[in-house]
């Protein structure tokens, strides 16, 4: 057992964070204010090597591991959770899918624009009707042939208006259930494909998330990923790996959270001397201090596994259940920590704690990782 980082873990994390000090933080409230998608930044972490993050050079990938992963993604989230929600989708649900289980055709296609950050992909599996209970789509893709008719809505889709490819759940069997679901490639370029509204957000709101609406899209044969009926398994497996971006995502908005409250209770002085000497600010600093690194402890052995070819199942839920509660925690208590001053945009804590709620509801709500880490126990 080694509890050090590599050098080269070492040089990803200083490069995602002198990139997020540098380039994301002078803009970050801004953009959070005006709903403005880090569209230049995200050409930026593509030249970075940060959008392909572990996908194979041979396609234009980074060629890291998923250690280095959770590094990066604390480190962007510290500063920009709405940036690191675009990096964590394009990199954990749509990049690492099409190279696990693509076709050689499908990865020189989109594979290659992906990973380099020329394109943006999203990952379309939530309906009106199916979030949680996400076998019950209503989103149909008839077999005709060499081609199959997508039809239907997917709302709260993360790059929903600036992805140029999207992974789309549908059910071609109604009769099969859950075996007669499967994933496709499409092409936002392909008719009968709408972009709904943008939805106005409490929190990562440079991340543009939107409804989108199949009407008789046409989608060839060759862009289903993997067998027939492979689809609701495709989604349980990529978003088991998603989900330990999205613990990244949580323990780097708790650390930066910590952070900001570690500086601001030195400067700041009450009753003859800075707030960190009263104790009540010390120990919910050691508190912090203490959830954050048993968030990243398990955010780690997830990555980890994942890079041993173990199974991470049970461990990227447990990851994103304790680092997305530490975010609302940490975050809460930093504001608290800031008085009055928390409450203010340019503070940053203020938005932190907005961005913190979203970790413990997308890529599965809090509950439904406790079903996932129950089921393994029980089993
Ligand atoms: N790997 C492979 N297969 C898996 C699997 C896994 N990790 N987990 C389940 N399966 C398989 C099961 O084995 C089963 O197949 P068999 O019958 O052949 O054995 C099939 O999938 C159905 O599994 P369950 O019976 O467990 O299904 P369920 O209806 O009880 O639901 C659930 C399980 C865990 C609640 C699942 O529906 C789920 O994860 N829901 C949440 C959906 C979700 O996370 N959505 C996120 C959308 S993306 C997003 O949010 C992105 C973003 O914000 C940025
Ligand atoms: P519901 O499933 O209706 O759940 C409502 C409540 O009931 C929750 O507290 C839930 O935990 C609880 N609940 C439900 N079933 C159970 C149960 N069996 N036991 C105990 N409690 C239960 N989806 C995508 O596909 N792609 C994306 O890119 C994407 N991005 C998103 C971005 C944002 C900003 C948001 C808000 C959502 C995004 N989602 C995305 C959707 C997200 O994954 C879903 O919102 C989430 O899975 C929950 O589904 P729901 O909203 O339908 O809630």
């Amino acid at each position: 057992m080694d509890f050090q980082l590599s050098e080269e873990h070492i040089a990803v994390r200083d490069a995602a964070r002198d990139f997020a000090q540098n380039v994301l933080k002078p803009g970050v409230i801004e953009r959070d204010e005006k709903q403005q998608f880090p569209t230049e930044e995200i050409k930026q972490l593509g030249e970075l090597g940060f959008m392909g993050m572990m996908v194979d050079p041979k396609y234009g990938g980074g060629g890291m591991d998923t250690i280095s992963y959770v590094l990066a993604m604390e480190e962007i989230s510290k500063v920009d959770a709405s940036t690191s929600v675009v990096m964590s989708v394009n990199n954990s649900l749509v990049c690492w899918g099409i190279e696990k289980y693509g076709t050689e055709e499908q990865k020189q296609k989109y594979l290659r624009p992906l990973a380099t950050g020329e394109k943006i992909g999203a990952f379309c599996l939530s309906e009106p009707e199916a979030g949680s209970d996400a076998t019950s789509q209503r989103t149909t893709a008839i077999d005709k042939g060499d081609y199959y008719l997508l039809n239907g809505t997917k709302n709260w889709i993360t790059n929903g208006g600036s992805a140029s490819y999207y992974i789309v759940i549908a059910q071609t069997d109604v009769e099969k259930g859950h075996k007669g679901i499967n994933a496709f490639i499409v092409d936002k370029e392909w008719e009968g494909f709408t972009v709904g509204a943008k939805e106005n957000k409490m929190g990562i709101r440079a991340s543009d998330t939107h409804t989108l609406m199949f009407t008789d899209v046409k989608v060839p044969k060759e862009n289903r990923i993997g067998e027939d009926g492979f689809g609701f398994s495709f989604a349980m497996k990529v978003l088991s790996g998603g989900r330990i971006g999205i613990a990244s995502q949580a323990l780097g908005i708790a650390s930066g959270a910590m952070e900001l409250a570690i500086a601001y209770s030195k400067e700041r002085a009450a009753f003859g001397k800075p707030i960190s000497q009263h104790q009540a600010i010390a120990f919910k600093l050691a508190d912090m201090a203490t959830t954050v690194e048993a968030s990243r402890l398990l955010c780690l052995k997830a990555a980890w596994l994942k890079d041993q070819g173990l199974n991470f199942d049970k461990e990227s839920a447990m990851a994103k259940v304790f680092a997305s509660k530490t975010a609302m925690d940490v975050a809460t208590e930093a504001v608290q920590v800031h008085g009055g001053y928390g409450f203010v945009k340019e503070y940053h804590v203020e938005r932190l704690m907005r961005d913190a709620k979203i970790t413990q509801i997308y890529e599965g709500t809090t509950e439904v990782q406790k079903i996932v880490i129950s089921r393994s126990i029980l089993r």
